[in-house]
């Protein structure tokens, strides 16, 4: 039995990205993987209540609570470092990841997108504000990515991406919803497991899934 991949998740809000990790470790989707822990930027989220209902050991590293930020993004590091994870998943992270954390953790960092990368995606481009840019263009296509996270924003390694079509009448929240059904949720355990598995590579700045059929997530 192979040695079980120890995850750290970084979380800041709702937390479904960390219910559909959870629930895909629960029912066999996502295999040889250990959420080890759960650390929130923002205290008293939804998240961390998902975490403790699971019995994940859940932390808050909040920047409210430190005076300078270089502070801050030491004792996030501390707190990831703490549970010796193999892999660090941002899961509805709004931190901007420290660039010694990044090389703490060099290609052991994933984050997912809610848009498909280079695409709606770079500074400015998170959460809600995606959709509403999506819309505002008039895209027919839009959807998740799942990358390695490097020294940019939205610019690392693409693992997984999963396409999702803009209906008539979509307004941003009912868009957000349905590429998180549809393409966050599926894409994120999938990534997760083919890591936990040995599956991926990263050549050459691209990342490699050997004997992988894309499309079927
Ligand atoms: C989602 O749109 C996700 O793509 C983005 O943050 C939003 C909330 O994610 N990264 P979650 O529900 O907190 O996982």
């Amino acid at each position: 039995m192979n040695k079980k991949l120890r995850i750290v998740v970084l979380v800041s809000g709702g937390g479904t990205n960390l219910q559909a990790v959870i629930d895909a470790i629960q029912d066999g989707t996502i295999t040889n993987t250990e959420i080890v822990g759960v650390i929130s930027n923002n205290p008293g989220v939804k998240a961390m209540e998902r975490a403790e209902k699971a019995g994940i050991d859940a932390k808050c590293v909040s920047p409210k609570n430190f005076a300078v930020r270089a502070d801050f993004e030491e004792a996030l590091l501390a707190a990831v470092q703490a549970y010796e994870p193999d892999l660090v998943v941002l899961a509805g992270c709004m931190v901007v990841i420290p660039e010694k954390m990044v090389k703490a953790f060099e290609n052991r960092i994933i984050n997912i997108h809610p848009a498909l990368i280079p695409a709606f995606c770079g500074t400015g481009y998170y959460g809600l504000r995606v959709h509403q840019k999506v819309l505002e263009r008039g895209a027919r296509v839009t959807g998740a990515t799942v990358h390695f996270v490097d020294a940019g924003t939205d610019t690392g390694p693409i693992i997984l991406q999963k396409a999702v079509y803009v209906q008539e009448g979509d307004t941003p929240e009912i868009l957000q919803r349905r590429v998180m059904e549809e393409a966050e949720w599926k894409i994120m355990p999938k990534a997760i497991d083919l890591i936990a598995n040995g599956r991926v590579k990263v050549e050459n700045g691209k990342a490699c899934i050997a004997d992988y059929t894309f499309g079927e997530e």
